[in-house]
């Protein structure tokens, strides 16, 4: 039903300076293969199969990587190399992504409105590349599924500690299942004292095309940066939105712990790496 997916990534990654210099955020490598993968492999499994990835300069690299390299493949192809030449070829094969560079980073808000196009007045989602979510259904498969339900734009929700409310939205519930919510308002970063509650927006959205409308009228915040919560708050003064307490345990990789995290947990689950991984672990003396 949804088939369309957006991808910002075009900020600086500057919590992960100064190898972002040179590398963008997004092609690091999470155990083996780059982080916007994990998100291409979970917008693929939750049934969506066009994807805008938004970029900006000095991440040309993102597109090399989900190109075709017939003269690597040759190459691998020559010197009999299979496995190889499978998992290479396999990457370039994984969807139809197209790109838009966002020119000046205004926010990520401005990244998602630069969709307006490519979204075409249908419902569509957004993933941030950043948080990796390692779960049993695929989280954008979940807000699916609730936005079959209700019809109407849902986000994914995380209950957070107080730390968190200086560094997400957060927003003010009304419970309408176990895990749906209905947004009634948005605050971003709030901290504890404003903060509605203890659960938070995270990189994971469906949207109706009509928060294109809102991202248009939203003005910049005080670092000239148009936010997609002050968006989708201006939204839930008009329609339902909804938020879903998504299953499964997300990895914040845009932080360098998230990041260490993520690699030591996703290479538990990996039956090759598992064994020496555990050996190396209970190894180490404090
Ligand atoms: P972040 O707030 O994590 O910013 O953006 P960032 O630049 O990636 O990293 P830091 O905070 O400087 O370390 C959340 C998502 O929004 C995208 C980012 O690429 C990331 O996926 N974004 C942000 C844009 O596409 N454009 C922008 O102008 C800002």
């Amino acid at each position: 039903m949804i088939k369309k997916a957006v991808i910002p990534a075009a900020g600086f990654g500057t919590r992960f300076l100064p190898v972002t210099k040179a590398i963008p955020k997004e092609m690091l490598p999470v155990v083996d293969k780059p982080l916007i993968q994990y998100g291409i492999e979970e917008i693929i499994s939750s049934g969506m199969d066009q994807i805008l990835i938004i970029t900006s300069r000095n991440k040309s690299s993102i597109e090399d990587y989900f190109d075709k390299n017939p003269e690597l493949e040759k190459v691998l192809e020559e010197k009999d190399k299979r496995d190889l030449l499978e998992e290479v070829k396999k990457v370039s094969d994984l969807a139809k992504i197209v790109y838009i560079r966002q020119k000046e980073m205004m926010g990520l808000g401005h990244a998602v409105l630069l969709a307006k196009d490519f979204v075409n007045n249908e419902p569509f989602a957004v993933l941030l590349p950043d948080d990796i979510i390692d779960s049993e259904i695929p989280c954008l498969k979940q807000l699916v599924e609730v936005y079959s339900e209700y019809s109407c734009s849902v986000v994914a929700l995380e209950r957070v500690d107080e730390e968190g409310t200086w560094r997400y939205g957060i927003i003010k519930p009304r419970q309408i299942s176990d895990r749906v919510f209905k947004i009634e308002d948005v605050i971003e970063k709030p901290g504890p004292e404003r903060a509605y509650s203890d659960l938070a927006v995270i990189g994971r959205y469906v949207f109706e095309p009509d928060i294109f409308s809102e991202l248009e009228r939203t003005k910049p915040d005080s670092r000239g940066e148009i936010q997609l919560t002050d968006a989708f708050g201006l939204l839930s003064k008009k329609r339902p939105v909804y938020g879903l307490l998504f299953e499964g345990r997300r990895y914040d990789v845009g932080n360098k712990f998230g990041f260490i995290e993520a690699n030591i947990r996703l290479a538990l689950k990996r039956k090759e790496f598992e064994a020496k991984i555990k050996e190396i672990l209970s190894s180490l003396k404090y």
